[in-house]
């Protein structure tokens, strides 16, 4: 069932439903994150992997303590300076944070969302003893992953009604992809996986130099080579191109023109309405049956980098 109280949701998830919430970066399938049977349930209403693990979700950084024991300076002031926002720290668990959330790892990850209805759950959740949420991206494992709560609905409104668990509708989301995560187990950030948090940010605000390496890790699921998928076939191209497929959309920043005979499916002005616009485009793609989808990339740093990881998945 879809709803917008807050204090609905709150209940369900105090008392080990599953409640789909609105972020400020996509929709996430929370579970209290101390209740194993609730966070069971998570994996299989995603059809995810047991081993890939969650990231845990509170209300504020001074929460963080609880779930990882140590974060070396430059990631103390990384998270004082954007949270809440959309990064998620990795870094050595504590005793709260179990197995079956960390897929067995001596770390977990930990995010302190933005948006104001994340926010009050938050808030709530603690103040009646639960002490974070997992919350995934709420779409089927593989899948793009839901910007809106009719998108949530599209992937997992069956198994969500089936056993009593919620919507909690929030409207769009305002990035549109997922949170940059960055390992802070070492000296220097490692970008696990790239979003609005730029390494630029990183950078700047921590005064130390983003690490090179690219833990391409099976641990974390988004950096598997075939993710974020629609069913239509997903093409990236330059925009120069004069022969397409039939039946096919086009993705591009409003800038490049639709080639003649494709279906434009949405014409984002700057890359962050780039961001906003990826995935209800690509699902928007699938709802008219296209099979092909047509994308010219943005090109540069920052987001445009984490639109390209996602496209590049997405097109695997
Ligand atoms: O923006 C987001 O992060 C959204 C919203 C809902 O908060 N959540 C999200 O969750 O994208 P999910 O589960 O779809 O992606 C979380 C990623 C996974 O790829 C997982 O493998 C990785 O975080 N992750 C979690 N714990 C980790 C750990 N201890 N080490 C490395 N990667 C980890
Ligand atoms: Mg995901």
């Amino acid at each position: 069932m879809i709803t917008n109280d807050i204090a609905q949701a709150v209940t369900a998830l105090a008392s080990g439903k599953l409640c789909a919430i609105p972020t400020e970066t996509v929709y996430g399938l929370a579970a209290n994150a101390l209740d194993e049977s609730a966070v069971a349930r998570v994996f299989a209403a995603k059809e995810r992997p047991a081993d890939h693990p969650l990231i845990v979700h509170v209300a504020s950084a001074s929460d963080v303590s609880e779930w990882i024991t140590e974060l070396p300076q430059w990631a103390v002031d990384l998270t004082n300076a954007v949270w809440p926002g959309p990064l998620t720290i990795v870094g050595p668990r504590t005793a709260l944070a179990s197995n079956s959330v960390t897929g067995n790892q001596d770390t977990v990850a930990v995010r302190v969302p933005s948006h104001p209805i994340a926010q009050e759950l938050l808030r709530q959740l603690e103040a009646q003893g639960v002490k974070g949420v997992v919350a995934p991206s709420a779409n089927r494992f593989g899948h793009v992953s839901p910007t809106s709560a009719a998108h949530v609905s599209a992937d997992l409104g069956e198994y969500l009604n089936v056993h009593g668990d919620l919507i909690l509708d929030g409207g769009d989301c305002q990035v549109g992809v997922e949170s940059t995560i960055v390992l802070a187990t070492g000296s220097q950030p490692v970008i696990l996986r790239p979003g609005a948090v730029t390494a630029a940010d990183i950078k700047r605000i921590t005064g130390v130099e983003v690490s090179e390496e690219t833990i391409n890790a099976p641990r974390v699921s988004g950096a598997l080579d075939s993710h974020y998928s629609p069913t239509a076939q997903v093409i990236l191209i330059t925009g120069s191109e004069t022969e397409f497929e039939n039946n096919a959309g086009f993705l591009a920043l409003a800038q490049t023109p639709t080639p003649t005979g494709l279906t434009r499916l949405a014409t984002p002005a700057t890359i962050e309405d780039f961001a906003h616009e990826l995935y209800s485009s690509l699902r928007a793609g699938d709802d008219l049956k296209l099979k092909t989808i047509y994308v010219v990339p943005p090109t540069g740093d920052g987001l445009a980098q984490a639109i390209n990881d996602r496209l590049n998945r997405a097109a695997f």
